[in-house]
C-alpha cells in the first residue's frame, strides 16, 4: 500500500490489518505506552475544506506517533492561487515524508499521488471519505465484535460518505442497503462496484426496508460543504429521510448509530435518537485518531 486514496484501492485484508493496528495503536495510548514509530517524519496536511476532527485527530496522532504535522491553508499558500498539483506534488515531496489533504475534487488527490513521490492519503473530497469510515469500521468492529455478517443502513444523502461506507462495509463482508431519495444516489462508479457483491446490496428510496434488520444505522448531513447554498431545496428532497426513533423501530435489538459528524439535529437525526446513542458516536470521533495513525504508520513508518 503506497497510497490511501479511495477504499476502492484497498483490499479486504489491508482494512483488516490496519483495523487491528489501529486497535493495537488504541491500546497503547490507553495504557500510556509511547510509540514513536514516526520519529522524525513530517506529514503535510493541505485543507481546501473546514474541519474539527481531521484536523485534529492527525495533528494529535503525528504528535502521538513522534512526528510533526504542518497545517497548509489552501487560502494561505500558492494551492488557493492556482498553483498546479503536479507542481505542488512535487515541491511538497522534498520536504515533507507524507500528505494529507482535503479538497473538492478526488482528481486532485490522484493528481497528487501521481506526480508526487510521498504516500498521500485522502482526508474527504467530495466522492469520498475513507479515514472516517476506518473509524466506523473499527467503531462497529470494537462495539460488536465483528463486521462479517452485520447489516450496515445508510440513510440519508449519496454522498462522499454513502461511497465510502458502501465500498468498505462490503469489502469486509457486511450486508449494506442504502436509502436516498432517487436523484441524490451515490456516485456511479460505487454502484458499479456494489453490483458484483449481489443480495449483499441494497439500494432503495424506502428508509424503513433500508433499515429492517439492521446491526448500526448511520446517516451524514443532507447538504455537504460545498452545498451550502442547496440547503433548502435538499431540506424538501430529503424529508422523511431521518434517523428517529420510527426507523429505529425497524432495526435489530442493540443497533447502534454512527454519524461522522457535524451533526445537524431535526434534520439528518433527531435530537433524542442521537443522545440515546452519543457514547457510540463520540467513541466513533475518539477512532479518527487511533484508525489514522494506523494509515501513518502502514504509509510512512515502514511498515509496509
Ligand atoms: N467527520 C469529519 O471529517 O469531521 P471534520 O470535518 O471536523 O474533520
Ligand atoms: N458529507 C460531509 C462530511 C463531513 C465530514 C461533507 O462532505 O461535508
Amino acid at each position: 500500500m503506497k497510497h490511501f486514496l479511495k477504499l476502492l484501492d484497498v483490499s479486504k485484508e489491508e482494512i483488516i490489518e490496519l483495523l487491528d493496528l489501529a486497535d493495537l495503536l488504541k491500546s497503547y495510548v490507553k495504557e500510556g505506552k509511547p510509540h514513536p514509530f514516526l520519529q522524525g517524519k513530517t506529514l503535510g496536511m493541505i485543507f481546501e475544506k473546514s474541519s474539527t476532527r481531521t484536523r485534529v485527530s492527525f495533528e494529535t496522532g503525528m504528535y502521538q506517533l513522534g512526528g510533526h504535522a504542518l497545517f497548509i491553508s489552501a487560502k494561505d499558500s500558492q494551492v488557493g492561487r492556482g498553483e498546479p498539483t503536479e507542481d505542488t506534488a512535487r515541491v511538497l515531496s522534498r520536504y515533507l515524508d507524507g500528505i494529507m489533504i482535503r479538497t473538492f475534487d478526488q482528481e486532485e488527490v490522484e493528481k497528487l499521488a501521481q506526480y508526487g513521490s510521498i504516500p498521500i492519503i485522502n482526508g474527504l473530497t467530495d466522492f469520498c471519505h475513507p479515514c472516517q469510515v476506518m473509524a466506523d469500521l473499527q467503531t462497529i468492529r470494537e462495539h460488536k465484535g465483528k463486521l462479517e455478517g452485520l447489516k450496515m443502513c445508510f440513510i440519508g444523502d449519496g454522498n462522499n460518505m454513502a461511497n465510502s461506507l458502501i465500498v468498505g462495509g462490503l469489502k469486509v463482508g457486511m450486508q449494506v442497503a442504502v436509502a436516498c431519495p432517487k436523484d441524490y444516489a451515490p456516485d456511479q462508479k460505487v454502484l458499479d462496484f456494489a453490483a458484483a457483491y449481489g443480495d449483499q446490496f441494497l439500494l432503495t428510496d424506502s428508509p424503513m426496508e433500508a433499515a429492517k434488520g439492521a446491526d448500526v444505522v448511520i446517516t451524514d448531513v443532507w447538504a455537504s460543504m460545498g452545498q451550502e447554498e442547496e440547503q433548502k431545496i435538499r431540506e424538501v428532497a430529503f424529508a422523511g429521510y431521518q434517523v428517529n426513533a420510527e426507523l429505529m423501530a425497524q432495526t435489530n435489538p442493540g443497533c447502534m448509530i454512527q454519524h461522522c459528524l457535524p451533526a445537524h439535529r431535526g434534520e439528518e437525526i433527531t435530537a433524542d435518537v442521537f443522545e440515546a446513542h452519543a457514547d457510540e458516536i463520540f467513541d466513533e470521533a475518539e477512532n479518527r485518531l487511533h484508525a489514522q495513525k494506523a494509515i501513518l504508520v502502514k504509509l510512512m513508518g515502514g511498515r509496509k
